[in-house]
């Protein structure tokens, strides 16, 4: 089910983000073992990939057919997916996920994700993440943060993601978001 939905639907990507919570780390497990702060953030991404005028994603080259094993090799996307504060429509939108999906496996449904979380409300207004990796929907994926800016300037971390369910699952793509974030 889950792999005709993603041989039917470009693309895959969807992200919500809300923040739940914010520690001050004291240095305490602090990657390279500076006095950096450690930032736990829990938001959802939302992705609406069947178009349309509320439509988030878009195509700029298919999937190669004839692909095996779920592939979406060659696929190439744009997407500028929602953050929201929970799962469901009422929520508070957070901020937005900007940027690539890439079908990068001949093998597998693996993605390559290159994103910027960029935050438009709550206590991170302004800054940004940037996220760059791997993605197998199924699974919980573990992607790198790779950088930020304003709060988050220098930030290395990793994010840690799971598809939840959708109330449409030919249009509608959400993923539950842990964050962790040291900056
Ligand atoms: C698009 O979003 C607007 C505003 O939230 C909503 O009123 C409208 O029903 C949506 N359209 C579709 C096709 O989902
Ligand atoms: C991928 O496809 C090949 C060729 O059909 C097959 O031999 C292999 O078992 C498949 N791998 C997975 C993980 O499904
Ligand atoms: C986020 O920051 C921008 C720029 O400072 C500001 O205009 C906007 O009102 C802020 N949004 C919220 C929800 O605080």
């Amino acid at each position: 089910m889950a792999a005709a939905r993603r041989a039917s639907a470009p693309l895959l990507l969807l992200f919500s983000l809300l923040l739940f919570s914010s520690a001050e780390g004291a240095g305490a497990g602090t990657p390279g073992g500076g006095d950096g702060r450690a930032t736990h953030l829990h938001f959802y991404f939302h992705e609406l990939f069947s178009g349309g005028p509320n439509g988030t994603t878009a195509e700029v080259s298919p999937a190669r057919s004839g692909n095996q094993n779920g592939s979406f090799f060659g696929l190439v996307s744009v997407v500028d997916d929602m953050l929201w504060e929970g799962a469901g429509p009422a929520s508070r939108l957070l901020g937005r996920a900007q940027g690539l999906t890439v079908g990068a496996s001949l093998t597998d449904g693996a993605i390559l994700t290159v994103l910027n979380f960029v935050f438009t409300d709550g206590p991170y207004n302004g800054s940004t993440l940037a996220v760059l990796g791997r993605a197998l929907l199924g699974a919980v994926m573990e992607r790198p943060i790779v950088g930020g800016t304003g709060a988050f300037r220098m930030a290395r971390g990793y994010t840690l993601s799971k598809m939840v369910d959708s109330s449409d699952p030919e249009n509608l793509l959400i993923l539950e978001y842990d964050a962790y974030v040291w900056h």
